[in-house]
């Protein structure tokens, strides 16, 4: 059951690329054009939303705020994530006008389901983004977007955040062609870089060699600090909390931009920071801002572990060890930059001698709020 690996997370985190074409499949027609029929919500209501509001809790929140760049950048739509569990006592602003995305793998996550429970009350319209046939959340939403990314039994979530941020963007695309936001040759392309990712991954796991003996080397760090910045940031903190739920460290993710304002005094002689660096291709002198965060932090004594995009040397020259992911566009590069940090934290708590499928003190579906 298992597949051969030791572990179903191991088993998970290889299982990706599978996850992320399960998901994409039967989703555009032969044309390569966007097909999304089980978004049974009437699209004179979805031409009308003006605001959209991601709720999940953990890692699937995490995918929420890598799927919030891409939604904004191609639906112009503004839109927020919330976890779940602060949702509701804020008195939110909520009408039929606005969107709820709720995504959660299990779709039993209680803090979840209350939330969404509590925006259709106040007329929001609700889809599901969810790797769980039949289960509670989609029951109660007005449409699902399944992620099929096969059952995950690991605790902690690796496949299924892949295939959330998957079918986010398929969602996002979806709005877009159905509000004009963007040309249809161009959501094409879009997908035909999504089709691409599956084997990208794949390269990334066979890859996986270097990360591993690192995390290997690494069992005795008591704490590791990630930076990012643009979808690298909920990448970031991603990693992090791997990290803290697998091996027991001490992890943060912050947005590299943030270093200044605070965090750069955590960092001393031989404190290990991983670094998720944009691709050099992408906009907005993103990169190079995050290449100045690790001379920064290098010039302060931390030890560099920098994941960048495959052909960027410029990062050569400030990082202990790098490790590349095949090139992609800046919105897609999540899918791949993710993957090296799930390794890291599987390898370090295996040397550690922790069970990585069943974490201290966690449960795989949190039914009570
Ligand atoms: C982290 C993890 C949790 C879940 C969170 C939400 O590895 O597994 O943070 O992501 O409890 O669960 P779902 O997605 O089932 O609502």
């Amino acid at each position: 059951e298992k597949g051969g690996y030791p572990s179903f997370m191991e088993k998970e985190i290889n299982d990706q690329p599978d996850a992320v074409a399960q998901t994409l499949l039967g989703r555009s027609d032969a044309d390569g054009n966007l097909t999304l029929d089980e978004i049974r919500v009437d699209p004179s209501v979805l031409k009308n939303i003006d605001r959209i509001i991601v709720l999940a809790c953990g890692t699937s929140a995490y995918a929420g705020q890598v799927a919030r760049y891409a939604i904004e950048h191609w639906c112009r739509i503004p839109t927020e994530v919330e976890l779940s569990h602060e949702f509701r006592y804020r008195d939110p602003i909520v009408d039929e006008n606005t969107l709820i995305v709720s995504i959660s793998q299990s779709g039993e996550t209680m803090d979840t389901l209350m939330a969404v429970r509590y925006a259709r009350e106040q007329g929001a319209k609700t889809v599901a983004i969810c790797n769980t046939n039949g289960s509670t959340i989609p029951r109660e939403s007005d449409a699902v977007l399944y992620t099929h990314a096969g059952p995950e039994i690991a605790v902690a979530s690796t496949k299924a955040f892949l295939a959330q941020i998957t079918a986010a963007y398929l969602l996002g695309l979806y709005l877009a062609q159905l509000r004009g936001n963007l040309f249809q040759g161009q959501i094409k392309d879009i997908l035909a870089e999504l089709a691409k990712t599956p084997a990208k991954i794949a390269t990334v796991l066979e890859n996986a060699d270097q990360i591993k003996e690192l995390a290997r080397s690494m069992a005795d760090t008591r704490s590791v600090l990630f930076l990012g910045r643009h979808v690298g940031y909920p990448v970031a903190m991603e990693g992090a909390l791997k990290l803290k739920e697998l091996a027991y460290i001490h992890a943060e993710g912050f947005a590299a931009g943030e270093l200044k304002h605070g965090p750069i005094a955590l960092i001393e002689e031989g404190q290990p920071v991983i670094v998720v660096v944009p691709s050099p291709r992408g906009r907005d002198s993103l990169h190079s801002k995050v290449v100045s965060n690790i001379q920064e932090v290098r010039a302060r004594g931390a030890k560099t572990i920098v994941i960048a995009e495959e052909g960027d040397e410029s990062v050569k020259a400030y990082a202990e060890h790098v490790f590349y992911v095949p090139e992609t566009s800046t919105l897609l590069a999540p899918l791949l930059t993710t993957v090296p940090l799930q390794i890291f934290a599987l390898e370090l708590a295996s040397a550690k001698g922790f069970d990585v499928d069943q974490p201290r003190n966690l449960a795989k579906s949190v039914t009570v709020e």
